[in-house]
């Protein structure tokens, strides 16, 4: 039976729906499975040509025992996650014509159109699903860069076991992305826009973490988290990964790269994990802006939090990736008390330094670059003028780290996540574009929409935002559930 530990070290072993439904581990840890099952090239070989929901139901499937959900629920859970995406492939794989073997994932094709829709479309659903077997009620909150907050409040919305909880530093997300949250109607979904955060979403990461500490009123409220510290995140987000790999190879074994734009290492954790579980990729790039923490860590064996700079590809400006911790976990034979003594550290003084023996152990198949805010506008403009195809920032990202890296990549085969729409990001698109209005590739209708909506927001400033939290949060469980 696959059970789910805390990297740390603390608490027992849950089951996975135990996992799932409680976000973080006791302990404040991540949850791991205590073993990463391992597929073998005749298993590729038999999944290649399946479709992405049956593809997913393949792979969650070595995650998730029967006992837990029946196959006929799990196919349905994810029936019902995918039903409103765009495109019936899900996430499709454009190639680009100006650069040789180069495709483009497009991972925003799902209501909210970037790729956390892809992790959160199930995740939530699942949670939903295991919360009405059980007649159940959970708070379930999140910290967002502009991305999550929207494809938790869009997937919560109007569940009636659930009430979202979605945080956002305001002014550091655009006006699209904040619409995208405020102008939902429904009664179970609260977002709150936080001024004054210095260290933009990574402060709102850590008043989280201090309502999970205050277990009154977790226990009360029935806490839990759907950002990537969840489980349920980095499991559904390897599907990709392997789905990817075997739309573009021709023989399964062969290698390719992949190149990824990071912030909080959830999507690229997914994918390193994806590799250990038998996935023939060679080389994955750790695409950063300049918020470049990973790019530390993965070159120079240093992990430190850097006073944060605002970017074009506002959504991975992000200080702390918190997902590395549970990545490391793998790479260091599983040695939670390792773990638990560098975060310790970490919270300490804000710095860690690897030693060379850890720093290869984890960085062995990752490359990692930090692309200025100038090279991530060029490559906007270029592959639009050249090839007619717009980027958004953070596909930018990964499309640019691929020039600065070229010689070292070689001429394999590559993979670039686009994690969301340009539509969610006009200003600077148009600044790349150097153009007044945004061209017809850049809009989309759900944006469109949202601009003539009310909107309905909770706003606090940061230096107050746990007590006020607490109040507001407790109150709204007084509400539903007093009588
Ligand atoms: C558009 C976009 N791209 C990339 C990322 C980075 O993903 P991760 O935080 O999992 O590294 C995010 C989220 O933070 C995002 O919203």
């Amino acid at each position: 039976m696959m059970q789910f530990i805390s990297n740390k070290g603390g608490g027992s072993p849950v089951d996975f729906e135990t996992a799932i439904l409680d976000g973080f581990a006791v302990d404040g840890g991540l949850y791991v499975p205590t073993h990463l099952p391992k597929i073998s090239k005749e298993q590729l070989i038999a999944w290649k040509g399946l479709g992405y929901i049956d593809l997913a139901f393949e792979i969650l499937s070595l995650f998730i025992d029967r006992s837990v959900i029946s196959e006929t629920e799990l196919k349905e859970v994810l029936r019902k996650a995918y039903a409103p995406f765009e495109k019936d492939e899900v996430i499709p794989l454009h190639k680009l014509k100006s650069k040789k073997d180069t495709y483009i994932m497009e991972l925003f094709y799902g209501p909210t159109i970037s790729f956390k829709d892809v992790g959160l479309a199930f995740l939530v659903n699942l949670v939903d699903f295991f919360l009405k077997r059980k007649n159940e009620f959970k708070t379930i909150i999140v910290a967002t860069t502009g991305d999550t907050g929207p494809a938790t409040a869009h997937f919560s919305a109007g569940k009636s076991n659930l009430s979202a909880w979605v945080l956002y530093p305001k002014g550091l997300i655009t006006e699209e992305q904040e619409r995208q949250m405020t102008t939902l109607p429904h009664a179970n979904i609260h977002p709150v826009g936080v001024s004054n955060c210095p260290d933009g979403c990574d402060d709102l990461d850590l008043v989280i973490a201090k309502l999970y500490a205050n277990l009154p009123f977790k226990d009360k409220v029935h806490l839990s988290s759907v950002n990537s510290i969840n489980w349920g995140r980095i499991m559904m987000q390897t599907v990709h990964y392997f789905y990817g790999y075997l739309q573009v190879v021709d023989t399964i074994g062969k290698k390719i790269n992949m190149s990824v734009p990071s912030g909080a290492f959830g999507n690229l954790c997914a994918g390193g994990l994806a590799r250990k579980m038998g996935l023939p990729v060679d080389t994955f790039v750790v695409a950063n802006n300049t918020n470049a923490c990973l790019h530390g860590i993965f070159s120079k064996g240093i992990f430190e939090k850097k006073p944060i700079i605002e970017t074009p590809s506002s959504a991975i400006d992000i200080l702390i990736p918190y997902n590395f911790w549970r990545f490391l976990y793998f790479c260091i034979d599983e040695d939670a008390t390792k773990i638990k003594a560098w975060s310790d550290e970490f919270i300490a003084t804000g710095k860690v330094t690897f030693d060379a023996k850890t720093h290869a152990s984890y960085a062995e198949g990752f490359k990692s670059a930090s692309m200025s805010d100038e090279q991530t506008l060029d490559i906007i403009k270029h592959i639009y003028e050249t090839e007619n195809y717009l980027l958004d920032p953070h596909g930018a990202v990964a499309v640019a780290a691929l020039e600065v890296l070229k010689d070292y990549l070689g001429d394999k085969k590559m993979i670039c996540l686009a994690t969301a729409h340009p539509a969610k990001f006009p200003e600077v698109t148009k600044a790349a574009l150097e153009l007044k209005t945004m061209p017809d590739a850049g809009k989309h209708d759900s944006i469109e929409k949202a601009k003539t909506q009310c909107e309905k927001v909770y706003l606090c400033d940061h230096s107050h935002l746990e007590e006020a939290l607490l109040n507001v949060m407790e109150a709204d469980w007084d509400l539903k559930h007093t009588n």
